[in-house]
């Protein structure tokens, strides 16, 4: 059984995208605050209780049964948390669902585009190489942006909650 994918530091030109740990809730409750950013995603701000919980078991870095590999960054700028970027990882089709949340005091600067990126050129040069899949809300443009940054193109097909499935373009010749 191939050993489980675990988060590496990775530097940007702009960023650092840290491992995510506990101790990053303490700021990043202001960073999530708001209801912006719930608009396509759903839920609601975190309390500093609920974000704790929420980081000391996503910081475990695998489902139970193993067949996850749970990948979450932290984005910091100068010493600060902007935002996250994350990626669950099928451990045996070697496919990664990825997401992104940028803080919206943040946004607008190209830190969503960066940081996703350097996580997807992270995932891609992996072995084997993990191939990229992401559910978007069709009327989330600024999202729909970054994974065509990424690469990734709309499939045509939803899930149970109306958000359509990217991907990886298919290898040509195949
Ligand atoms: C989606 C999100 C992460 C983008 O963060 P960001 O750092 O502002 O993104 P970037 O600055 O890299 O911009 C990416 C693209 O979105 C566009 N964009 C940014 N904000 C936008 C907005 N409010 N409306 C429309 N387009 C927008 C930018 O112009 C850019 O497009 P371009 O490069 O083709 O010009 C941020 O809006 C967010 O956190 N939203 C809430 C959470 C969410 O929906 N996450 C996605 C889950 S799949």
């Amino acid at each position: 059984m191939p050993d489980i994918l675990r988060a590496a530091l990775i530097p940007t030109d702009r960023f650092t995208l840290e491992p995510l740990g506990v101790h990053h809730a303490a700021d990043m409750v202001s960073v999530l605050a708001g209801t912006a950013i719930y608009q396509y995603i759903g839920g609601q701000a975190p309390t500093a209780e609920e974000l704790e919980k929420r980081y000391a078991a996503q910081s475990i870095g695998s489902s139970p049964d193993g067949r996850e590999a749970w990948l979450n960054w932290i984005i910091r700028e100068q010493g600060r948390s902007i935002g996250f970027v994350q990626a669950t990882v099928e451990t045996d089709g070697a496919t990664s669902d990825v997401a992104w949340v940028v803080g919206e005091a943040f946004q607008g600067r190209g830190a969503a585009t960066e940081a996703a990126r350097a996580m997807v050129t992270w995932l891609r040069h992996q072995q084997p190489p993990v191939r990229i899949t992401a559910s978007i809300h069709p009327e989330n443009t600024a999202s729909a942006s970054v994974a065509r940054h990424l690469g990734l193109t709309p499939t045509g097909r939803f899930d149970e909650d109306g958000e359509e499935y990217w991907e990886d373009s298919p290898p040509t010749g195949a």
